[in-house]
């Protein structure tokens, strides 16, 4: 990495400020349901603990509070669960900048120190110089470790970097080296995934990785607007109308590239989409007055066909809606595929992420983003604004 990065840094009796991400989901009662994030980060604090620095200052955003300090966006439940999984006290501080807190920071037994939620003052996301200059005021070394933001232009992950000599985290870095290594130089074949509900979200993704990738393998709600654009009829599964000539010059671009597109051949269809819906195996046309909610088994099988001899894999968005059970089949057995697979896997963050999770596999995948924005944008080519501002080596 061109960047510095905690290797580079002398910690020695320094205030070091690290920007996490830990943006985490939680329950109707406050209770963390996956803290992915907050263990992501640990090798980082325990490098920085355990190589003398003075105090550890963490700040990170939780949700969008849009300017204003919320109850349930406090991250002091986050808190407490750092500590836990560090195994020593972490001291919660119910405010991001000021005098008092510095004071407070300086005065502390505890080495390690969690500031509330930077989203409670507009001037974060506003990437304000002002604001940014207090946070920096808090430490002696900035350390991002927060991939997650990283497409995020804000006070705390790129005004902060004018201030203070700035380095990658162990989290940050490993997350660049992953994904770059694979858009940048993967082992051919390398195959792409795309899934979720919307081409729109993923058209950079593909216009970026076409002439890299050997096949595009598509499903999920998005995989209905390329078959429309093949003139397929697709019932009452999700369309997006005004990106039909988009599909059809994609397929095209596609064809003279050499590269294959695959698209759903059947498909998991109900009338409805809810949890005990009765569930029809159609083709790839799809019958009027059925929505197809997850790939059928002969795809599951023209997909792990072609998936079986890559060497590189991205996966972004999944093929089904694996939310419910019943749907879920399809992305469950392209994951279960790739985990018995010898060969490097990406796999995007946000739902491909929790799919992983929910069928757990996370150990079988070479690496899982902890990024879902952030890796999206990572994927489409884009300069990450919290990485391009980081200290040169
Ligand atoms: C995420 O969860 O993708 C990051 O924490 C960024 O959050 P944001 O989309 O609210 O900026």
């Amino acid at each position: 990495m061109a960047k510095l990065t905690l290797n580079d840094l002398d910690l020695k009796n320094k205030t070091v400020l690290l920007r996490a991400d830990f943006n985490v989901p939680q329950d109707a009662d406050l209770n963390i349901t996956d803290d992915t994030r907050i263990r992501g980060t640990l090798p980082t604090l325990k490098y920085i603990l355990d190589n003398g620095a003075k105090k550890l200052v963490i700040i990170s955003h939780l949700g969008r509070p849009d300017g204003k300090a919320v109850a349930k966006y406090s991250l002091k439940p986050v808190g407490e669960r750092l500590g836990k999984l560090l195994g020593e006290k972490v001291l919660f501080f119910n405010e991001c900048i000021g005098e008092d807190i510095k004071k407070s920071i300086e005065n502390s037994s505890e080495r390690v120190v969690l500031l509330e939620n930077l989203r409670f003052h507009a001037e974060e996301e506003a990437n304000d110089a002002g604001f940014a200059k207090q946070l920096a005021s808090l430490g002696d070394l900035f350390v991002n470790d927060a991939f997650g933001t990283a497409h995020r232009a804000h006070a705390s992950t790129e005004g902060i970097t004018h201030f203070l000599k700035s380095a990658a985290g162990f989290l940050l870095e490993k997350e660049i080296k992953y994904l770059g290594a694979a858009v940048e130089d993967p082992e051919k074949p390398f195959i792409v995934i795309l899934g979720g509900s919307k081409v729109s979200d993923k058209i950079k993704v593909i216009n970026n990785l076409l002439p890299k990738c050997d096949a595009i393998i598509i499903g999920g709600g998005m995989a209905y607007t390329f078959l429309k654009a093949q003139g397929k009829e697709i019932g009452n599964s999700k369309l997006e109308k005004d990106r039909l000539d988009l599909a059809k010059s994609i397929l095209e671009n596609a064809r003279k590239l050499g590269k294959e597109i695959l698209l759903p051949i059947d498909n998991v269809a109900v009338k409805e989409i809810k949890e005990d819906a009765k569930v029809e195996i159609v083709g790839e046309n799809i019958p009027d007055g059925l929505i197809a909610v997850d790939i059928g088994p002969e795809t599951v099988k023209l997909f792990t066909a072609k998936l079986k001899s890559a060497k590189t894999i991205v996966w972004n968005g999944p093929v089904g809606i694996f939310e419910m059970p019943a749907f879920s089949n399809g992305t469950r057995s392209i994951a279960e595929f790739i985990a018995g697979l010898k060969c490097v896997s990406i796999i995007g963050g946000g739902d491909t992420a929790a799919a992983i999770a929910k069928f757990k596999l996370e150990d079988k995948m070479t690496h899982i983003s902890t990024g879902g924005g952030a890796s999206l944008e990572f994927l489409e080519g884009k300069i990450l604004p919290g990485v391009a501002a980081l200290s040169e080596k």
